[in-house]
């Protein structure tokens, strides 16, 4: 691939003809030559079981060619027509109470059901052969964010093969779900049933496994389809849109290595500065599941950022600003969700590349301005993006955390990784992300927050980074628990406590607490008692006073910190300063907003700033500015709002 793709979703089944050849038009105007047709065209493509209408799809994909429009062609899996779920009423999907879902939105089948399997790789292999020669087509996105998932009866049989085959032996599975609490024993596999609405609380490690199960079984569901594609167009790159949201159980991770090229859909769930840590996050944590190459950001809003509540309208330059933060961090480009927005249905108010207005619009001149320009920053494409810093993320210590009866409510794991990602932002630091169990020797730095969860070989690999000389920052309510999320007995931090140095005899959790050098936490303090390490900081007032609440302890030829408290943003950028200081990672010192990230090839640098102030800025880097096509001579002044690719 040599050039950076440009485009979105595109939905021409929900438009005439004389609309297609407007589009086609508006996206040569555009710099569009990337778009994924017919994600939820199922209905259109097949109107009656086994009859197929190709004729309107034929049209659009040979417009898009002869516009030089390339096609990612979606398998409409994502949403089955209505005469799906009449005829195989099995498969429509069951939720934890019980109840039946009928058609009426999207997403509504059972993956586990077998009629739903089977019209899934019926309808891909359908638009495989359909399609295999067709010149626009240049690659495969299979299905739309997978994540659904079902309590049916098929779902809970299929669960119970997949626990047969993790844990073999019932007695097994009995111990690692500890059901002997509640009188929960199992005496025959049968008796074993999803999570489903109980009398009170679930049983944690019954609800953890159905989480690891649903991500194995979408994952056999997608490989199904991969291998009815790639039978027939052995050298098409293979896709899914990565979806990321509390409810998904699909741990992108392992997925990562299943498709041909990562794929992301990106939806920051904040407005104001927020949105912009959040793209830098999304941005990351895509990379690390493409094991750090190139990846490609599949969807994201043109004109807005939803908070859960509102539209947040983008501001003039947002939208690029974002999609230069996104392709710094190793996008192969920036699409969106939707070319043109839709005149009804469920999301016509979602903003798109061509809004409601028309293309005489603020919006769609922003969208050719940055869609124009894009062929400009083509030689990032394959460059390392500079990381001396990692900060450990898992699907899994996630998930588990969603459990209720945690000591607070309040807990949150991807609070407490963002709130780790969003200091090494604002100081200019670039970061992975990684999984526990990674090989982490390459970095000076490696961040552990609050990973609750974690397996005794990612525990013992973490210790190895340090005794090798790393530098290791673990925070609150890490370690706690096994892969079986049971607690890992004799003071906390059971996973971390010699390579911390300290052994953590209760939680306090608090809604604000001091530290004697004047510094706040809140949420959350432990009791912790020093064994080894030295006392950074100590809680101040209150039922700790006096207690170590920040510490330090040289483990190997490393360096092992921990905090104990959820630190406001001030204290945790200092804390975050003093170890990266100690581990000799540099401190770009930019000015508050500024959003540096650095690439590297053989024998070339780059360096993206993104300035998303409201302040006209001086950085000092001298280079060859790939926008503006101009050589800098530092210090380059760097407009409020605007951006730079400096090649050095
Ligand atoms: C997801 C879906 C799209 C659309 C957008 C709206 O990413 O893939 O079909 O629903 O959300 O935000």
């Amino acid at each position: 691939m040599t050039k950076l793709y440009f485009g979105g979703d595109y939905n021409p089944e929900q438009w005439s003809p004389e609309v297609w050849k407007e589009d086609v038009a508006l996206m040569r105007q555009a710099g569009v030559n990337l778009v994924t047709v017919g994600v939820f065209a199922w209905s259109s493509l097949e109107p009656e079981p086994g009859r197929y209408e190709f004729g309107w799809l034929d049209q659009v994909m040979d417009l898009l060619h002869e516009g030089g429009v390339q096609v990612d062609l979606a398998t409409p899996t994502a949403s089955p027509p209505p005469w799906f779920g009449l005829r195989h009423p099995d498969a429509l999907p069951v939720n934890a109470s019980g109840v039946r879902l009928t058609h009426g939105s999207r997403d509504t089948y059972c993956a586990c059901a077998p009629a739903y399997r089977e019209a899934a790789v019926g309808i891909a292999k359908a638009l495989g052969e359909r399609y295999a020669e067709h010149p626009a087509l240049a690659m495969w996105h299979v299905h739309n964010e997978y994540g659904t998932t079902c309590h049916c009866d098929h779902a809970a049989a299929a669960f119970r093969r997949w626990l047969q085959h993790r844990y073999g032996e019932l007695d097994r599975l009995n111990a690692a779900w500890t059901t002997a609490f509640w009188s929960q024993g199992y005496a025959d596999w049968e008796e074993i049933q999803p999570p489903r609405t109980t009398q009170y609380l679930v049983n944690p490690t019954q609800a953890l496994d159905f989480r690891r199960f649903w991500s194995d079984e979408l994952l056999e569901a997608f490989r199904e389809q991969k291998a009815v594609l790639r039978g027939l167009t052995p050298k098409l790159p293979i896709t899914t849109n990565f979806v990321f949201g509390g409810w998904v159980p699909v741990d992108h991770s392992r997925w990562g290595s299943e498709v041909d090229l990562v794929a992301i859909d990106h939806y920051p769930g904040s407005a104001g500065r927020g949105a912009e840590e959040q793209t830098a996050f999304g941005a990351d944590l895509a990379r690390s599941w493409a094991g750090g190459k190139s990846w490609l950001l599949m969807e994201q809003a043109a004109g807005s950022v939803n908070d859960g509540h509102r539209l947040h309208t983008k501001e003039p330059g947002r939208m690029a600003r974002h999609s230069l933060s996104h392709l710094a961090r190793g996008s192969r480009g920036a699409l969106f969700f939707q070319w043109r927005a839709s005149r009804g249905g469920a999301e016509m108010f979602h903003s798109a590349m061509v809004p409601h207005a028309g293309p005489d619009s603020r919006r769609f001149r922003e969208i050719a301005e940055f869609g124009t320009a894009l062929p400009r920053l083509a030689e990032l494409d394959g460059s390392e993006v500079e990381a001396e810093v990692a900060i450990l993320w898992d699907a899994e210590a996630w998930w588990v955390m969603q459990a209720t009866h945690l000591p607070s409510e309040d807990l949150d794991y991807l609070t407490a990784v963002q709130a780790a990602h969003r200091q090494f932002w604002t100081a200019g630091i670039g970061v992975d992300l990684a999984g526990p169990g990674a090989d982490l020797s390459a970095y000076r730095v490696v961040v552990v927050p609050s990973l609750y969860l974690v397996s005794d070989a990612a525990a013992e690999s973490i210790a190895r980074y340090v005794e090798g000389g790393g530098h290791l920052l673990v925070t609150y309510f890490s370690g706690i628990v096994d892969q079986d999320a049971q607690v890992r007995l004799g003071g906390y931090p059971g996973a971390f406590r010699d390579v911390l140095g300290i052994r953590v005899e209760e939680f306090h959790p608090v809604a604000e607490v001091e530290l004697a050098s004047g510094g706040r936490g809140g949420l959350w303090s432990e009791h912790v008692h020093l064994a080894g390490a030295e006392a950074v900081d100590r809680y101040a007032g209150g039922v700790l006073d006096g207690s170590p609440a920040i510490t330090r302890h040289e483990y190997g030829e490393g360096v092992a910190w921990y905090v104990s408290t959820q630190l406001d943003d001030a204290g945790y950028g200092e804390l975050v300063g003093q170890v990266v200081r100690g581990a000799g990672v540099a401190q770009p010192g930019l000015p508050a907003g500024v959003e540096v990230v650095r690439r590297k090839a053989e024998q070339v640098t780059w360096t993206v700033l993104i300035n998303h102030s409201e302040e006209d800025v001086a950085i000092p880097v001298t280079g060859f500015e790939l926008l503006s096509g101009v050589e800098v001579v530092s210090p380059l002044r760097l407009a409020a709002g605007a951006q730079a690719v400096v090649r050095a």
